[in-house]
């Protein structure tokens, strides 16, 4: 075995920040979805598509934000074609998930890991903003949300 190999392998299972634990997503995961289905303006899209039983869509977030946080490796989909089908969405719904995003992370994660997972939020939101409303003549705002 090239120690080389087990070097990189153990870098990539590195959880974001060492204080993140799964019961803190599955809250967050929990929580946020909880306010989003109450949302004036994300509540409909996320109803229109999911119908009334969210309950296999909030398995498979825990397990993406595992992947993305803790590095598990358990989450199996395609962000990008899931979004890209999505019908009626604008710049201003990305604001409004960020922000309830925000207020989720903050209220469930350390005042050290909070910064780091939102950057991470961000960055995905960019990059399935580009996916989703880029044209040759717009570029993502900087940073999504307003808190
Ligand atoms: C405007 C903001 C957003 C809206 C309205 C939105 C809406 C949705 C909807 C309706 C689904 C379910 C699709 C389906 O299963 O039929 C979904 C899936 C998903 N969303 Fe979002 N989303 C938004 C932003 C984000 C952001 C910023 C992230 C990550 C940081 C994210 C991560 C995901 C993931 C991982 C899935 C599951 C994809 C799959 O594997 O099927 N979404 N989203």
């Amino acid at each position: 075995m090239s120690s080389k190999i087990s070097v990189v392998s153990a870098r990539e299972r590195t959880p974001l920040d060492p204080s993140i634990t799964p019961d803190q997503i599955n809250r967050l995961v929990e929580s946020f979805y909880g306010k989003i289905r109450k949302h004036e303006t994300l509540g409909p899209i996320f109803l229109k598509e999911m119908g009334e039983d969210w309950s296999e869509h909030l398995h498979k977030m825990k397990h993406f934000w595992a992947s993305v946080l803790l590095k598990t490796g358990t989450y199996k989909g395609k962000p990008v074609p899931a979004h890209v089908r999505i019908e009626g969405i604008n710049t201003g719904h990305f604001h409004d998930w960020m922000n309830l995003f925000e207020e989720e992370v903050h209220a469930i994660f350390t005042p050290e890991a909070a910064p780091l997972l939102l950057a991470t939020a961000q960055r995905i939101a960019q990059s399935l903003w580009f996916a989703m409303l880029a044209d040759p003549f717009s570029n993502p705002p900087a940073r999504f949300g307003c808190a």
